[in-house]
């Protein structure tokens, strides 16, 4: 296997896609509630644009799809060469011909036109990365709406006893991830308002919505 390929797919990412390989439209039950919930507060329009950012194998692609219509468009950025081919499988399985993927870090996608709509869906590095949000950012309209969910540190309760599976759980990730926190928003809160976190699974996931501040 390439270098570069294990270095932009982390171990346990190449152990899922080996057992998901043969299920293109797999996803975990449990959290396709809070993927229905991330991309209806997109509020997209019918024909709108948005961008699905560290899309791995394109779990939300199916609710972005629905909501933006075949007249609208999907893109997908990713970072690792095989979550894109599994992205690319989905694709095909569905028959969508409104949906991309970009293979390419968020900081140097090539992104053309505009989009309605940001979602960040388990992607740390890049809704916690200014690097990353420099590239995507600017090509928001004025107003678009951004929803990004992740794991984070429970500030008291049952879920501070957990804290310490998420702090394991992130040194099986990138070498760049953030580190967790109890407040991983804090770079997006610099971008975006009207922000709203609901938290999850004893406080240690959340799920943040907003939209793009008028004077960034
Ligand atoms: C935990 S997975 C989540 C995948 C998908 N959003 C989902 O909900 O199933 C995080 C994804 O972000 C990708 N990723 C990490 N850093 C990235 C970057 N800088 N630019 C684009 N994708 C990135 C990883 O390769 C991985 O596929």
């Amino acid at each position: 296997m390439a270098d570069s390929v294990r270095q932009d797919t982390p171990l346990y990412g190449r152990v899922l896609i080996r057992l998901t390989k043969p299920f293109p439209n797999f996803d975990f039950s449990f959290i396709k509630p809070i993927r229905r919930k991330a991309v209806a507060s997109l509020s997209l329009p019918q024909g709108g644009r948005v961008l699905d950012v560290g899309c791995g194998p394109g779990g939300s692609f199916p609710f972005l799809v629905e909501a933006v219509g075949p007249q609208g468009k999907v893109v997908g950025i990713e970072i690792s060469p095989l979550h894109s081919e599994l992205a690319a499988d989905r694709i095909a399985a569905n028959g969508w011909t409104n949906v991309e993927v970009i293979t390419k870090p968020a900081k140097d996608a090539a992104l053309e036109g505009s989009f309605d709509g940001l979602l960040m869906f388990a992607a740390p590095d890049v809704y916690g990365s200014e690097t990353e949000l420099s590239n995507l950012i600017p090509h928001l309209t004025p107003g678009a709406r951004v929803a990004a969910f992740g794991a984070k540190l429970a500030a008291g309760g049952f879920g501070r006893l957990l804290n310490p599976i998420i702090r394991a759980l992130y040194k099986l990730s990138f070498s760049t991830t953030p580190p967790p926190s109890l407040e991983p928003w804090q770079t997006l809160s610099g971008h975006f308002e009207d922000l709203e976190i609901t938290e999850y699974f004893f406080g240690l996931m959340f799920l943040i919505t907003g939209k793009r501040r008028a004077d960034n």
